[in-house]
């Protein structure tokens, strides 16, 4: 402990040991950041691994839900266990239905209400109508984890180190230093036009978002900052990317609604160092 305390499509379980063989290639380096945040899976690892340095580590998200419930757990995690407790003691299908149609007026309640959604919705999936209201129906689990307290206590303590912050992955050109080492894991681009997940949230993550990443990621070389990225081996990432180190890793997707496409995939690793 502590693991992403979230399900999140795009979880990074599979990668985790491609990403840290690369990372420690690195002598060392000084503040860590993570803009695509979700589930956090690299974030965690590091700390589990006691890999990260002693210095604050800055994480964000543009999903302003998400990072309010970061906020709760790591400010008010005894709150967020009470509450937890409870919605596990009323769970059925109609209590979850309930839930996901009130938003409380309550920032630890909304922070419950998110984590209990995310345990027991259909695949851990985030998905919100155009009115920004959740709408992912509810899963078919036996036993959902709904309240892991250990767990919960242990990320907020890991969260105690970091900042968190919501804001677009652009605000890394605010407060990433040379030397420092940023993750960089925005929702992929497209393998073909059938298999996009982009409901994050609402807008998308087109094709002139993802040129805009890698004009970032450009900037953040120039200004000596260590940086890796995770998408999916396409023309355009080949072309956006060239000049930089790209490996390509086979690995599993954890999430994909079509069942057929589970197999293993090629995925692009690119950093500058
Ligand atoms: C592939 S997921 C990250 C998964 C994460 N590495 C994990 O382990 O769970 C991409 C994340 O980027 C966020 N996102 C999408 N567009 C963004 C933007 N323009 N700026 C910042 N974050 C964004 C989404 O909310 C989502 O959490």
């Amino acid at each position: 402990m502590p693991r992403p305390l979230l399900k999140w499509v795009g979880g990074k379980g599979e990668l985790l040991p491609e990403l840290l063989c690369r990372i420690e290639e690195l002598p060392e380096f000084r503040r860590y950041h993570e803009p695509f945040l979700g589930g956090g899976a690299l974030f965690f690892e590091l700390v589990r691994l006691k890999k990260l340095p002693r210095s604050k580590a800055w994480l964000s998200d543009n999903n302003a839900e998400l990072i309010e419930t970061y906020r709760a757990v790591r400010d008010h995690v005894d709150r967020v266990i009470k509450l937890l407790a409870q919605h596990k003691s009323r769970h059925c299908e109609t209590y979850f239905y309930e839930l996901r149609a009130n938003l409380p007026a309550d920032a630890i309640a909304r922070a419950a209400r998110i984590v209990y959604l995310n345990k027991t919705c259909f695949n851990g999936l985030y998905r919100v109508n155009r009115k920004g209201q959740f709408n992912t129906p509810l899963g078919k689990y036996a036993n959902p984890n709904i309240c892991d307290e250990p767990n919960l206590r242990a990320a907020a303590e890991a969260f105690k180190r970091a900042t968190l912050e919501h804001a677009p992955f652009t605000s890394i050109l605010k407060t990433a230093e040379p030397g420092d080492l940023v993750y960089l894991d925005p929702p992929y681009h497209p393998i073909s036009k059938t298999s996009s997940f982009t409901a994050y949230g609402k807008g998308g993550f087109g094709e002139d978002s993802q040129e805009l990443l890698a004009k970032t990621f450009r900037e953040l070389t120039v200004r000596g900052v260590h940086a890796i990225l995770s998408n999916s081996m396409t023309d355009l990432v080949s072309e956006l990317y060239r000049g930089f180190r790209i490996d390509e890793v086979m690995v599993k997707r954890s999430i994909n609604s079509n069942a057929g496409k589970r197999g293993p995939i090629g995925e692009a690793l690119i950093r500058n160092f």
